[in-house]
């Protein structure tokens, strides 16, 4: 009776033990309040698609019961550095962070291995070889999205041996997203020689950008064919640029972006896109899951992709009443 009452007692102190090891206790500045602690440094606020991750982000957390600590890096790498850093010393539970460009984290994620917390990737790769810096990356296949782009172009111009002149929008320069939609974008269209680039320029992702990136692309070119630009907002931009021009955004200049939120959708329905790779913004649910999952110490996929699809004018009309970003 004894010996069952103190193997019981023991196995209680354990699971009390176990718990503490992982909870907010020991690797957390310690709320008290029994919450996981998430440490999240996010890129900025540079165009609606990042709105809409942000609102997903901070939703989900407060729903899943997550003490969210967000912090704002306003497009730099400095600034995203430092939060990491601060989130060593508040002694976060888990970590999370989209990275704006893709080199030069090794020290950092290094550093938070070294305090022993578990990092998540969300949006944007890192290109670290080291990859047991972090425990999974939930995100877009940004190469798909640059070659499902490229295929509706090549479709779009068959049967047709013109030249097609086309410019191109980068993302932020060195980041996954502009480095990776440039690179599937490229493979498919270098396959028939009539395709060219006649300029490619970083319009950073927002709107501003692109519309003063496609103003000089109008000045420097009177044959633009094609705009490819790798977002909505960019193409937003540049719209204003082209019709400032004079020139019909769609019609006389064909436009393919990718993102697919609300006011991109509904150029692509008015006639003014022609064509949208989606790229969810929506990751928090899916974020929060594997925060829980890394915080309790299960096993999780070193990659989890995003579901996403295209959208032509006419599904973009279909769709958009119900579209929630
Ligand atoms: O990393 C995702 C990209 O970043 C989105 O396509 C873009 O709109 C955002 O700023």
């Amino acid at each position: 009776m004894l010996r069952k009452t103190t193997t019981a007692l023991l196995a209680g102190l354990l699971a009390v033990g176990g718990l503490t090891a992982c909870g907010n206790d020991s690797n957390s500045g310690g709320s008290g309040s029994g919450k996981i602690i998430l440490g999240f440094s996010q890129i900025g606020a540079e165009s609606g698609w990042r709105t809409a991750n942000t609102k997903s982000i901070q939703e989900s957390a407060a729903a899943a019961g997550i003490d969210l600590k967000f912090s704002d890096a306003q497009q730099r790498q400095e600034n995203q550095i430092k939060a990491l850093r601060s989130f060593i010393t508040q002694k976060v539970d888990v970590i999370a962070f989209s990275p704006v460009v893709e080199s030069g984290w090794d020290t950092v994620l290094k550093e938070i291995k070294d305090a022993g917390i578990p990092v998540i990737l969300t949006d944007r790769a890192v290109d670290s070889p080291d990859k047991t810096l972090y425990k999974t990356f939930l995100g877009s296949d940004f190469i798909k999205e640059g070659t499902l782009s490229g295929e509706w172009l090549v479709k779009e111009y068959q049967g047709k041996n013109d030249p097609v002149n086309i410019v191109e929008l980068q993302g932020t320069t060195g980041s996954a997203p502009a480095n990776d939609r440039k690179e599937g974008f490229g493979k498919v269209i270098a396959a028939d020689p009539k395709f060219k680039i006649i300029a490619s320029q970083t319009g950073d992702f927002t709107r501003a950008k692109g519309k003063e990136v496609m103003d000089a692309f109008l000045k420097a070119h009177k044959d633009i064919d094609v705009l490819f630009a790798h977002n909505d907002d960019m193409g937003l931009g540049a719209i204003e640029a082209i019709e400032a021009a004079g020139l019909k955004p769609g019609v006389d200049i064909k436009i393919i972006t990718i993102d697919a939120v609300k006011d991109g959708m509904q150029a692509l329905a008015d006639g003014k896109f022609n064509f949208i790779a989606e790229c969810s913004p929506l990751l928090g649910p899916q974020l929060m899951d594997l925060v829980k999952k890394v915080h309790a110490g299960e096993a999780v996929p070193e990659r989890v992709v995003t579901d996403e699809t295209t959208f032509t004018q006419e599904q973009a009309k279909a769709v958009l009443p119900s579209r929630k970003y």
